[in-house]
């Protein structure tokens, strides 16, 4: 990938739950080198052991040969410090779902790593502008939603900050495409981009539709299933994207937006408390054994 002169072969991946991984995955399957960290080490094991397992797998599909697993395996690097990250030619971050969080953690790695890198940020409703307004640099930090799984999953919304230069945003739109990705570049910063204002909002209402006792969450997502035509009911995408970061994200968009449609659901709120995250807690509106 190339932005001018500069050509991304490394990547440090920060954060390595559902998303991080994921795209610690992608990026080694497409020859990037990656380093991985998480202030949790264990997240980074698990992280490491999930994309192995997922490796394994493909290869007893035959979609992989083993000597193609195996390199893609070793392009990712287990990473317990910030010292450990070394260089990279980019950043992309996947930690939660906060402004304040992810802005430390890119003014953290503004003293880490060199300047004129791509600080790229998988937010799906955290305002770039807001996230990179301390930074030294402000004019590389770019949105790079990828969705869940990144793997798999087409889309990658390319979504600028006020003050990111046009420079940046073609280095992600070239980086998504290196990775076989179809790119959508949201016009301007606003909160969230497309996806998540009109999904955030559908998926909001199937839980006030529970919650209000209407149907049942079977009949919830069997009714969008076969009515709308989606691939999965809302409520078993909610379970797939984590409970918790939903609700973060509606939190965001509510606070935000002052918008109805994305007021919290108490329903949401108390399933998080109570620890049902979803298919990652092995219990959310599903149960996942
Ligand atoms: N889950 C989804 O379906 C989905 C889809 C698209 C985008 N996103 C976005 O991706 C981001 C990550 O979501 P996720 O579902 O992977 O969350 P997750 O909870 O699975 O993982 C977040 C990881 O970040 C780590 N972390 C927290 N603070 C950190 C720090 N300061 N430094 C390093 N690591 C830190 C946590 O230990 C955890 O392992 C969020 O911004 C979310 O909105 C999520």
């Amino acid at each position: 990938m190339s932005a001018g002169s500069k050509t991304v072969n490394s990547v440090a991946v920060l954060g390595a739950g559902v998303m991080g991984t994921g795209i610690a995955q992608l990026l080694a399957q497409h020859e990037i080198a990656v380093s991985l960290y998480d202030v949790d080490p264990a997240a980074v094991d698990r992280a490491v052991a999930r994309v192995s397992r997922s490796l394994e797998k493909r290869v007893a599909e035959q979609k992989m040969s083993p000597e193609v697993a195996q390199s893609a395996l070793s392009r990712i690097t287990p990473c317990r410090t910030w010292e450990d990250l070394g260089a990279a030619d980019a950043v992309i971050e996947a930690v939660q779902e906060d402004p304040k969080v992810k802005a430390e953690l890119f003014k953290r790695a503004e003293e880490c790593f060199g300047r004129d890198i791509m600080f790229a940020s998988n937010t799906t409703s955290c305002s770039i502008t807001t996230i990179a307004a301390m930074l030294a640099q402000p004019e590389r930090v770019v949105g790079m939603h990828f969705f869940n799984p990144p793997l798999v999953m087409k889309l990658v919304e390319i979504m600028p900050g006020l003050r990111t230069d046009q420079e940046w945003v073609t280095a992600a739109v070239e980086l998504a495409k290196r990775l076989g990705k179809h790119p959508v570049v949201v016009r301007r910063d606003s909160t969230a981009g497309i996806t998540s204002r009109v999904l955030g909002a559908l998926l909001n209402e199937a839980v006030w539709v529970l919650h209000e006792g209407l149907a049942s969450v079977e009949e919830i997502d069997d009714a969008l299933k076969l009515g709308a035509n989606l691939p999965m009911g809302p409520l078993a995408l909610i379970d797939l994207i984590g409970l918790d970061v939903h609700l973060a994200k509606t939190q965001m968009l509510y606070q935000k937006l002052g918008d109805p449609r994305y007021r919290p659901c108490p329903l949401l709120e108390q399933m998080v408390e109570a620890g049902m995250l979803g298919r990652k807690s092995g219990r959310g509106f599903h149960n996942y054994g």
